[in-house]
């Protein structure tokens, strides 16, 4: 009871900005970037961690935090194992979502529209960026399997150290990324009395323009 009214009382006023169709960019991707340049240099802690939702064929919603690897005019790209639960997902479905959360510039912004995998040339660049204990550990987990210990998972892992000792750990064929090709971006900014500001860009297909209009908080 004590904890349900200490949950009635916990909220915050947002009054560090504002936003207004004018002053937003015509491209929702530039504006993105914008944001998310002012996202670093806020210092925030991990501001390329996004919230995916998918949904199976079922219709069975689920959601998760990945990290947005690249950004360009086509869309936001995320690496994963092809074998996991999200996977699957996506491939009956390729409609999903991601949002943003920068609490500390009291900041939202939701995307949504469909995926589709990168192509294997940009999946073994990422990958062969990344350090090595991640290389294995792309190849030591079996991602969103039931696994006895996790004794197995490091055991798994020892013998792949092993077995590429000085040797270069290719991109399994397994593992790789997709990238949201977006439909819809909003931008939420919080307002003090909650009377927030969200502009919200929509595009009906690729190639047609995008139109921005403001939506009550
Ligand atoms: C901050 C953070 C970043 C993450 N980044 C990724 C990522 O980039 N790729 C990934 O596959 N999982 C990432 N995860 C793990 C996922 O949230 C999730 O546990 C995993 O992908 C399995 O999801 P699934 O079973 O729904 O497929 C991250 C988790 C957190 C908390």
């Amino acid at each position: 009871m004590d904890k349900q009214k200490n949950l009635f009382n916990l909220r915050k006023d947002y009054t560090l900005g504002g936003l207004s169709l004018y002053q937003v960019l015509p491209n929702p991707l530039a504006q993105f970037n914008l944001w998310f340049e002012q996202a670093l240099y806020a210092e925030l802690p991990e501001p390329n961690a996004m919230t995916l939702a998918t949904a199976s064929a079922g219709g069975r919603i689920s959601s998760r935090v990945v990290l947005l690897k690249e950004i360009d005019e086509t869309g936001f790209v995320f690496y994963t194992n092809y074998n996991s639960q999200k996977a699957a997902d996506l491939k009956s479905n390729p409609n999903a979502a991601l949002s943003f959360l920068w609490l500390e510039l009291e900041r939202q912004v939701r995307i949504e529209g469909v995926v589709e995998r990168v192509s294997g040339e940009e999946s073994d660049t990422y990958f062969n960026s990344r350090p090595r204990e991640s290389q294995l550990g792309a190849w030591a987990s079996d991602q969103s399997a039931v696994i006895q210990s996790r004794e197995q998972l490091f055991e798994n892992y020892k013998q792949l150290e092993e077995a590429y000792k000085d040797k270069p750990i290719p991109r399994p064929p397994h593992w790789g990324g997709y990238r949201l090709i977006p439909q819809m971006i909003e931008f939420w900014q919080g307002r003090p009395g909650r009377m927030h500001d969200r502009i919200r860009y929509i595009r009906s297909t690729e190639t047609n323009p995008w139109e921005r209009k403001r939506l009550a908080p």
